[in-house]
């Protein structure tokens, strides 16, 4: 058998040593394109079995020089490839010894922890939630809730008005008169938190803009006694498990009879103390029965339908509950007092 070994012997020998001296894998690319790849001078070699007799010899050879080089080059790609990527992760090394960067965990208002709470009660009694425009017109805010254009209650409210015949709502109370003419006559029961403004000096219990939750239920026989157990639930759930209601008569044109809700205070349970200022009892919202003129003008037969409405300010339910003494530090968005408040809700 021929050996036709020497023919590749010299080329192996170059190309095995230049792939041990190749420092980046760039180099081997490089001496791949120029002696491996099908042009290269190494398979060129291959050409010559044309001239060679034993060609299944001369195949061997040539496989066998072939697999040298590739047994070197592999080697040499496997080492090459490693040392780069343990340059790279040198290089990108965390410094797990570092500072980080402290970001400020953020709390929760106070107001907005009430307005949850309210809203939470009254969904489990089974009422909804609604909204409505904080820029309104006249007629929701006041014709249709029993004030007309002469009313002296429109005073009473000192409006901001941004035309004639649109302003900022003095109350939430606009918002059941949206629901009641979208309701087609059809039963009630909601509450509608939001914004109101109203002219006002700010000092430590006044504020130009706060937050009421309006509530409304239309339905046959609705009575007084249903918003007073309602309230009394409320403030029970809200306040302390012993609360009291009590009604002391009062007026609002769009209800009639119309009344002014106290609690009885959860501070001395009764017994009179600074908060209640030694009455045993704090005023906390407004309520009443749906006027009967309300009624029909949002399409409801008085003599069939009844309903009660109530408005209670967040800013105040948020004071009583929490202690806070100026309704100013509610908008001032002051992080001490925020996070100083909520460490007491988790304490
Ligand atoms: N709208 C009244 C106010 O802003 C509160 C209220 C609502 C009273 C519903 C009675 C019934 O003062």
């Amino acid at each position: 058998m021929e050996n036709y070994s020497p023919i590749f012997k010299d080329l192996e020998e170059k190309i095995v040593s230049l792939i041990l001296e190749a420092k980046t894998l760039e180099d081997l690319t490089e001496i791949k394109n120029k002696y491996l790849s099908k042009k290269g001078e190494f398979s060129q070699l291959m050409n010559k079995i044309r001239e060679a007799s034993d060609k299944k010899a001369f195949g061997e050879a040539f496989n066998n020089s072939r697999k040298v080089i590739e047994d070197n080059y592999n080697v040499k790609f496997t080492k090459l490839n490693e040392d780069k990527i343990n340059e790279k992760l040198k290089e990108e090394e965390i410094d797990i010894t570092l500072p980080g960067n402290n970001y400020h965990r953020g709390a929760e208002n106070p107001f907005y922890k009430v307005k949850k709470e309210i809203e939470d009660i009254f969904v489990s009694m089974g009422y909804t939630v609604e909204t409505g425009p904080e820029v309104d017109l006249d007629k929701y805010v006041f014709e249709l809730l029993n004030i007309p254009k002469d009313h002296p209650a429109r005073d009473m409210q000192d409006t901001l008005y941004i035309d004639n015949n649109s302003l900022l709502r003095s109350h939430t109370s606009s918002i059941q008169a949206h629901v009641m003419e979208k309701a087609n006559g059809k039963p009630i029961k909601i509450i509608c938190p939001g914004k109101t403004y109203r002219r006002d000096d700010d000092d430590m219990t006044h504020s130009h803009q706060f937050a009421q939750v309006e509530g409304l239920v239309i339905d046959k026989n609705i009575n007084l006694g249903n918003l007073k157990g309602t309230l009394e639930l409320f403030a029970k759930k809200m306040f302390s498990k012993d609360a009291k209601v009590r009604f002391r008569s009062s007026y609002f044109p769009f209800t009639e009879p119309s009344v002014e809700v106290d609690v009885s205070c959860f501070a001395c349970h009764g017994k009179g103390c600074p908060t209640c200022k030694g009455t045993g009892w704090i005023e906390i919202l407004g309520a009443g029965m749906v006027h009967p003129n309300v009624l029909k003008m949002s399409g409801y037969d008085p003599a069939i339908y009844s309903g009660f409405a109530f408005g209670v300010g967040i800013e105040r339910v948020a004071m009583l509950r929490y202690g806070i003494d100026d309704i100013r530090r509610f908008y001032q968005s002051d992080i001490r007092f925020i996070e100083e408040f909520n460490k007491k809700v988790e304490d």
